[in-house]
């Protein structure tokens, strides 16, 4: 398999620090509640975490929907749940990629059920050619082609986490 840089690194902080600005001015003064979704949102939660301003905090949860393949299973499962109660809180769910919306969906729902002030979504990356589910995502770094990416936290069977641009991982013949 090769790997084909799709956004680098240079574009990925830029859009990173224009998104932390866009939030600042977006919420009402009080505590954001970041809650990261493991593990491939990792990465793009301590940048982003780094671009916003105002008094955050940080919480993680872990669902999985995936596997080890490359297509949805359909079934979303709570692995990690939240430490702390977010009633009466802003939460903004930070995720790496937005695919089928399976994940997500449920996941806003869940956390509405907890009654916060208010849930959105920060992803980094959109494939919006590929949505099943309706997701509301409030900011979005980059629509890509429906394409399997890896880097910059996301992976192929919990590969190519650990690289700075977000690749295309392309089979070779
Ligand atoms: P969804 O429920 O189909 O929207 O799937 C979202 C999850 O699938 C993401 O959080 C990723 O973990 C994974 N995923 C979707 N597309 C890709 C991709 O292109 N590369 C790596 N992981 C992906
Ligand atoms: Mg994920």
């Amino acid at each position: 398999m090769a790997l084909r840089v799709l956004i680098p690194e240079e574009k990925i902080q830029a859009r990173i620090r224009e998104m932390g600005a866009q939030i600042d001015r977006d919420y009402p003064d009080g505590t954001l509640h970041l809650v990261c979704i493991l593990k491939g949102a990792c990465i793009f939660l301590s940048d982003l975490a780094r671009a916003i301003q105002r008094d955050a905090t940080i919480e993680f949860m872990g669902i999985s929907s995936y596997g080890r393949g490359k297509t949805t299973s359909g079934e979303v499962k709570v692995t990690k749940d939240l430490d702390t109660s977010v009633e009466g809180a802003d939460v903004l769910i930070v995720e790496d990629i937005v695919d089928s919306g399976v994940t997500l969906n449920y996941l806003t729902h869940l956390l509405q059920q907890r009654r916060p002030r208010s849930v959105r979504i920060a992803a980094l990356l959109d494939k919006p050619d590929r949505r099943l589910r309706p997701v509301d995502v409030a900011y979005v770094g980059f629509q890509i082609p429906d394409e399997f990416v890896v880097g910059y936290g996301l992976d192929y069977a919990e590969k190519y986490r650990n690289l700075r641009d977000v690749c295309v991982l392309e089979q070779t013949p």
